[in-house]
């Protein structure tokens, strides 16, 4: 088993990661010292699989966990499935003292974390991801939240996990396109942060697509790593944590504009990611020899690159784009690379360039 600490003062947590690990939750969570009454949150397509050996290890460990089951999907991810959360929580009479349990991907930790941040003004949780991005992205860093029609994250809080359990087993059940997606985030770690991470997923992808649990071990504990670093320096994105979002403005507008579902997160920001390191060689001399490694990488790990957008949808994908939540008085700022490894945020692209490369063939 691994670990990894995210400092954080007073509100750091360990992320534990390994094979077989689920058994382990209840344990972990004894040392916690946790009040006995909780609450497993999950979805269909997880809750059947995994559901009930969480809940034994939680019993076995002294604890009472009922378990509260959410529709499998963003559309899950909603007011309305908070609400249900909530009444589940007091009507099984959950106190200050008692926890939450999210097992799931990133829309079950998201919708689990607010419930866990709002309920009882909150009370604390752990973290069980199950799929690849929940377990090197949504589950650490503690950005929880819900969707409104208007636009997806637009309710939510900061409010950090006591834990975070990731059992690579629990990926093995994982549809291959959505474990995919969750390469997409494990590659842009390598572009943000580290060239040498990089280098090690170009030479080990085959090895990472056949989900080889020593490979998986080792890629999910350096993302989770980098993530921790990153979000110790800047918990509330003030700065450095917008490093994160590299490929993502781009990637968003364009889930936005396709309608939810077309692509998969993962798979927007592939694109989104490579669109980001051409106007990185344009505006920060990243190398046309990265840019190509860059495409390659995510082309390799059977992930979508090509974006050829006509001039209305150019518009779209550009009034979707002034939309995000994280624009500023209307200006876009990206995360471009200087190099592999090496990225600057709060950079200014300039709108022709931006149509430009949007434009073409990629
Ligand atoms: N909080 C953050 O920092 C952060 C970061 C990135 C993404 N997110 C959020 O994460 C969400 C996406 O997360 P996701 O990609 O994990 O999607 P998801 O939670 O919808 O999971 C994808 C699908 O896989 C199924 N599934 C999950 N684990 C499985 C398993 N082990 N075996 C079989 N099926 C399994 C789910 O039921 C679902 O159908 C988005 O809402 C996004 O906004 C949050
Ligand atoms: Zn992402």
């Amino acid at each position: 088993m691994r670990a990894v600490k995210v400092p954080l003062g007073a509100r750091s947590y360990s992320i534990l990661i390994g094979d077989g690990l689920l058994p382990a939750l209840g344990p972990e969570c004894s040392r916690l010292g946790l009040g006995r009454r909780c609450a497993v949150i999950s979805d269909r397509h997880v809750a059947p699989r995994f559901g009930r050996a969480v809940q034994r290890s939680l019993s076995q460990a002294g604890f009472e966990p009922v378990l509260i089951t959410v529709p499998a999907g963003e559309t899950a991810k909603s007011l309305k499935s908070v609400k249900v959360c909530y009444n589940h929580l007091a009507h099984h009479r959950l106190e200050r003292k008692s926890f939450i349990v999210a097992l799931g991907g990133g829309v079950v930790g998201d919708l689990a974390g607010f419930v866990a941040a709002t309920y009882l003004r909150g009370i604390a949780f752990v973290q069980v991801p199950t799929t690849l991005l929940a377990q090197v992205d949504s589950s650490v860093g503690g950005k929880v939240g819900v969707n409104l029609k208007a636009g997806k994250n637009l309710v939510g809080a900061f409010y950090q996990p006591l834990l975070v359990l990731c059992d690579l087993d629990t990926l093995r059940t994982l549809p291959a396109r959505e474990y995919r997606a969750g390469l997409a985030e494990v590659i842009k770690y390598g572009i943000i942060y580290d060239a040498a991470f990089f280098e090690q997923l170009e030479r080990e992808l085959p090895q990472l697509l056949k989900r080889d649990p020593k490979t998986l071990a080792a890629v999910v504990a350096r993302c989770c790593e980098i993530k921790a670093e990153v979000v110790a320096q800047d918990e509330t994105e003030g700065g450095l944590r917008a490093i994160l979002n590299f490929g993502h403005t781009i990637g968003h507008a364009l889930e936005a504009i396709s309608g939810y579902g077309k692509y998969l997160h993962g798979e927007a920001i592939s694109i989104g990611q490579v669109a980001a390191a051409k106007l990185s060689a344009e505006l920060l001399g990243l190398r046309a020899r990265d840019v190509e490694r860059i495409t390659l990488l995510f082309q390799r790990a059977g992930l979508p690159t090509r974006l050829e957008l006509g001039p209305a949808r150019l518009r779209q994908l550009r009034a979707a784009m002034k939309l995000d939540k994280k624009v500023a008085a209307g200006e876009i700022k990206f995360v471009l690379a200087a190099s592999i490894g090496r990225v600057k945020f709060g950079q200014k692209v300039p709108p022709p360039l931006l149509d430009k490369i949007l434009s073409a063939k990629l």
